[in-house]
């Protein structure tokens, strides 16, 4: 039967040229204004998703596709053998905002974590000798590569791909004495979402971080935020560690960072600085002049206090809004966590049923598992469209 819509028809191509991985919701995309996407048939739907933490300043940001346009007419690519304007100078706005000493660059948040767990054993064997070793935690998510997904605290992505490296221990979130217990000598480094997102958005305590930058100061270990998720201002500061105000050795970003081109960063303090070597790293488009032209300006826009403010604001109105709801449904809402603009809300075994209820009233949201509904607006996002977006989540959950 021919497709009754083009929709349709990129849907049935996608299932017959791409490899089946995705699950994905059947709307395809052509166009973005504001917070709202459009699919080729008009359809408006309003997005509390941002491309996954991606899309911060909304679509179509004048500023953001006008520096794009403006560096693909100068030069698209040149490969790290050669230096480049806008990585010098987003490598200097992340120095500057962060306070880190240098920055490397990639192309997506799981390489961030690569280089971020490479440069640890580099500073674990050439400080330490035999320090290979890394602490991460259950629920958390870093990657999908061999070794960020051996990091990864959730079996469901473990399936059928182990044997993976081994000096790779665990410990649950905002229990210290679970790191004591799971310490060795072997360990370089603790890895750890100062937000986790995958795992259903579970924040780190203030303490708890506290607690294990003392561990990581009493042993030499290198201490790793993930903000790949909760960074670039998702949560109402610039950097996740400033809203803490636990500052770790090495920070990762991606998602955000590009505001919807693809590049990941690694900040990295004096420690590391000081054991690396020409040579060490590389990567062929990490730091593309064209993507890091994107992240000047999300930079340079998200950096700004009053972004920033505006961000923890909306953040306290979506608490309430949320807060609201878990009373009018006790039974049905267990519990809601977040930070800023980053919210989870429990809905036992029924998340996947929610997104999908929601999506067929045309707003976005996504199940980071079987009873986690995500909410990561983005960052430009008016407290109309959030209320207009939670009101239509009550009139889904008052009909589960
Ligand atoms: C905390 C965290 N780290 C790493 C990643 C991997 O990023 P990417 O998909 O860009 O490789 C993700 C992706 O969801 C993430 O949430």
């Amino acid at each position: 039967m021919a497709p009754e819509s083009f929709s349709e028809s990129i849907i049935e191509k996608e299932a017959s040229y791409l490899l089946g991985t995705y699950q994905r919701m059947p709307a395809v995309f052509v166009r973005g204004e504001g917070v709202y996407l459009f699919d080729f048939e008009g359809n408006a739907y309003l997005d509390l998703l941002s491309g996954i933490s991606v899309n911060l300043l909304g679509y179509g940001y004048k500023p953001l596709k006008e520096a794009i346009h403006a560096e693909v007419e100068r030069v698209i690519h040149t490969s790290n053998l050669f230096y480049n304007v806008p990585q010098v100078e987003l490598a200097e706005k992340l120095v500057r905002h962060s306070g880190f000493l240098r920055v490397f660059f990639v192309n997506s948040g799981a390489e961030a974590n690569e280089v971020a767990l490479k440069m640890a054993r580099f500073y674990g064997k050439r400080k330490h000798g035999k320090r290979y070793a890394y602490l991460a935690f259950r629920r958390s998510f870093h990657g999908r590569t061999l070794l960020t997904l051996g990091i990864t605290g959730q079996e469901k992505f473990h399936k059928d791909l182990g044997p993976f490296p081994p000096g790779i221990f665990f410990g649950d979130l905002n229990d210290i004495e679970s790191v004591e217990k799971a310490l060795t000598d072997e360990i370089c480094a603790i890895i750890v979402e100062p937000v986790q997102g995958e795992g259903g958005i579970y924040p780190c305590t203030l303490e708890f971080l506290v607690a294990l930058r003392r561990i990581c100061d009493e042993r030499d270990i290198l201490l790793i935020f993930d903000e790949v998720q909760c960074g670039m201002g998702r949560i109402g500061t610039l950097f996740a560690f400033q809203h803490f105000g636990v500052r770790p050795d090495i920070v990762t970003l991606a998602k955000g960072l590009g505001g919807g081109l693809p590049i990941g960063a690694v900040l990295v303090n004096e420690k590391i600085v000081e054991i690396t070597h020409r040579g060490d790293h590389g990567s062929t488009f990490g730091g593309n002049p064209v993507a890091a032209r994107s992240a000047c300006v999300i930079v340079d826009t998200v950096s700004q206090e009053e972004f920033l403010s505006s961000v923890r604001k909306k953040g306290e109105f979506l608490r309430e809004c949320l807060e609201s709801l878990r009373s009018s449904f006790p039974g049905k809402v267990k519990e809601i966590r977040g930070l800023g603009l980053m919210w989870g809300l429990e809905v036992p075994k029924r998340a996947k049923e929610v997104a999908e209820k929601m999506f067929m009233r045309k707003v976005l949201v996504n199940a980071c598992n079987e009873d986690v509904v995500r909410l990561l607006p983005p960052l430009v996002i008016s407290e109309a469209d959030l209320y207009r977006g939670i009101e239509i989540l009550r009139e889904v959950l008052a009909d589960l």
